[in-house]
């Protein structure tokens, strides 16, 4: 196969679209890639998963500085430089997006920069920014191009102080008061690193509690730990309009009441939607859902013979992790493997300090649901590790069948959780149980003993409470 004709075209070079470039190519199929931005590597890495965690580590270290250090014996006048923490995550941006470049040139993977267009089946064109076309052939092509933040229509981003993710991890100064609409991952991802920072945040979220459809007793261990840390929750709250006349306020309903928020920042972070602008899918017939996605079959298969989808742009839960595992399926299926994606042991993770990470079910997923089950939890209080680092926020919550013990949900809110819920992942994996939780050793003093511990409790053995 020479020239413009590939076994694989992938469009989108985000973590679900390059991964599956990647495993195409890995399975020998001739592989071209397409991206409209200027770097690869998606929201992900250049606005999204990646340069938040670097704010949020550099805002977290200084929160440390200024707050915990003291108890530490560790005493000094630290001072925030907030053009070198900005700088810093630019710079760890820019090894990730080019590390995917190089990964793209080790596979043998041809990257077109440009706005990928379908032109009907097995063929894709370039729309490069100089006005040039390139069509590419493809025995397949897959749709990967992601998400982007749903903007209110009566509160319009304008890149400055009415903002979406993508700004507010670049304000060239800590702001006064920052409003933040919306408590899932975003708002209180970037809502911790500005508190952190200085700020005074204020989140405005519509439900009766944060962090949307996670574990309610986990989400309201991390609201007290949020709270404490100053952050103030205005819930079953709406934002109505926001006013710029005589200074920027946020209009908020809450309880029939009228507020005026006055703020000198706007976050809007009520979710994302399925990115498709331009690529050309009405002329061949392809369907989105209401909120916009691509309907796609078990296999991420189109209604169109040879184009499949995946990621952000289809159902399920829009985290980098689900999208790759289907770019690594999808190149799979393609080949004739039996590529696969486990649904229900994706976690997810609320990345503020302490971590919110959960697999499985909630309880209230499995009361609504009839599911029987029992349930253990266990504070990180009481773990020596957590004592030692000065760690008291949290516990452990473990969610079992009541007839075979399998595990059916775990939630942890707490120090490293994000790590920690790997074990749970792999138990569930395997369709495995609290007991084998509970029997397997665990080093001692670590943190990971709070979750051995929670499945202790599950049949009331709990040994350290
Ligand atoms: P989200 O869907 O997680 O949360 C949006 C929140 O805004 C919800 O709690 C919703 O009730 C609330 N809301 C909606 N309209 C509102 C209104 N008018 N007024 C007040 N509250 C309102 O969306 P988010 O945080 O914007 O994240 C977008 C997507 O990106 C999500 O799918 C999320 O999972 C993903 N993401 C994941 C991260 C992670 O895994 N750590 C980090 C950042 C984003």
């Amino acid at each position: 196969m020479t020239g413009n004709h590939f076994d694989l075209a992938v469009i989108g070079a985000g973590p679900g679209g390059y991964v599956a470039a990647i495993r195409g190519a890995q399975l020998g199929m001739r592989t071209a890639i397409i991206e409209k931005s200027a770097t690869l590597g998606g929201t992900c890495l250049n606005i999204g998963c990646i340069p938040s965690k670097a704010l949020l580590q550099s805002s977290e270290l200084y929160h440390q500085a200024q707050k915990q250090f003291k108890r530490h014996g560790i005493v000094g006048d630290f001072k925030l430089d907030l053009k070198t923490m900005l700088r810093r995550k630019d710079g760890v941006v820019k090894q990730l997006t080019s590390g995917i470049a190089h990964l793209m040139k080790k596979n043998k993977i041809e990257v077109f920069a440009g706005l990928g267009q379908l032109r009907g089946e097995g063929k894709v064109a370039v729309l490069g920014a100089d006005g040039a076309e390139t069509l590419l052939e493809a025995r397949h092509i897959i749709i990967a191009t992601g998400s982007e933040p749903i903007e209110l229509p009566f509160a319009p981003f304008d890149g400055e102080r009415v903002v979406s993710s993508t700004e507010a991890l670049n304000f060239a100064e800590v702001p006064e008061h920052l409003v933040v609409i919306g408590a899932g991952a975003i708002g209180l991802e970037l809502g911790s690193v500005w508190k952190r920072l200085g700020a005074r945040v204020t989140v405005v979220e519509m439900l009766p509690h944060i962090a949307g459809t996670a574990d309610r007793a986990a989400a309201e261990v991390l609201q007290k730990a949020l709270q404490a840390q100053g952050l103030k929750f205005m819930l079953e709250a709406r934002l109505l309009s926001i006013e710029s006349e005589g200074g920027l306020r946020a209009v908020v309903e809450q309880a029939g009441e009228r507020h005026q928020l006055p703020c000198d920042r706007v976050l809007v972070a009520v979710g994302r939607r399925a990115h498709t602008a331009g690529l050309g899918l009405e002329p061949l017939g392809i369907q989105t859902d209401r909120a916009g996605r691509i309907e796609v079959d078990a296999h991420f298969q189109t209604a169109v013979p040879g184009l499949y989808a995946l990621g952000d742009v289809i159902r399920g839960p829009m985290l980098a992790h689900k999208a790759e595992d289907e770019g690594v399926a999808c190149a799979e299926l393609l080949a004739g493997k039996a590529g696969h994606v486990n649904y229900d042991t994706i976690p997810s993770v609320i990345y503020t300090w302490p971590e919110l990470a959960s697999a499985g079910q909630s309880e209230e997923q499995l009361l609504a649901a009839g599911i029987a089950f029992k349930s253990g939890s266990f504070p990180f209080m009481a773990n020596g590790r957590a004592k030692a680092a000065g760690e008291r926020d949290g516990m452990v919550k473990i969610l079992a069948a009541a007839d075979d013990d399998r595990l059916l949900g775990v939630h942890i809110v707490g120090p490293t959780a994000s790590e920690l819920i790997a074990e749970a992942v792999t138990v569930m994996e395997f369709g495995g149980s609290s007991e084998d939780i509970a029997r397997t050793v665990h080093a001692h003093p670590t943190l990971s003993e709070t979750v051995r511990e929670a499945a202790l409790a599950v049949d009331g053995r709990a040994l350290h409470m």
